[in-house]
């Protein structure tokens, strides 16, 4: 299946035991709270959801800070929908609503050890700015990584339209 068979739109308040389903899926103990989710939703930014037969299989979070910085907060793809370019295509749609809305850089923290998230992210031009030591629960020890818009990698002949 490709992402073409996915529906990408805005989140409401009505996928939110989707999204919190897979958010466990993909982060266990360390899930933010369906409040915290909801919340995401309500704060000046953009919260997109990959939906397959009315299932939501992706989810990533962003939101505007200063009006000019957008802080992608979380993304996941349920693991049996992952190497699908799913993560990759929501976002490029986050990121394109958030230049409509100002973004002049992109932000992110991610895990040190988290490979295949900095790849994702490197491939779209993200670059490290920063080692965050002991960062995250436990002292495991993230990384900043930040982008320009326009200093992409992105694939030939999106289409980013979001419904
Ligand atoms: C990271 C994650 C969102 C990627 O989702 P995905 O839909 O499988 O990613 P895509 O299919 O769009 O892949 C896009 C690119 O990401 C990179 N990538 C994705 N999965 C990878 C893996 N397992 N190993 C190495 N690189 C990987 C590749 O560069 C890939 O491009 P390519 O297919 O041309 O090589 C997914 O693995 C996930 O939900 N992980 C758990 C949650 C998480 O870690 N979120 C990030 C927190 S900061």
């Amino acid at each position: 299946m490709n992402p073409g068979s996915y529906v990408f739109r805005v989140a409401s308040e009505a996928d939110l035991p989707g999204i919190y389903r897979l958010e466990q899926l993909c982060f266990g103990q360390e899930a933010y709270p369906p409040s915290y989710l909801a919340l995401l939703m309500r704060l000046p930014g953009v919260f997109l959801v990959a939906v397959l037969g009315g299932r939501v299989v992706g989810y990533v979070s962003a939101l505007l800070r200063r009006r000019r910085v957008g802080h992608i907060v979380s993304i996941c793809v349920d693991s049996e929908h992952r190497g699908r370019g799913l993560a990759r295509r929501l976002m490029e749609l986050a990121e394109d609503r958030l230049v409509s809305m100002g973004a002049a850089v992109f932000r992110l923290e991610v895990r040190a050890s988290n490979a295949p998230a900095i790849r994702l992210y490197a491939s779209l031009g993200y670059r490290p700015l920063l080692f965050l030591p002991r960062y995250y629960p436990g002292g495991e020890p993230g990384l900043l990584m930040a982008k320009h818009p326009g200093n992409a990698n992105r694939a030939e002949g999106r289409n980013s339209n979001v419904e």
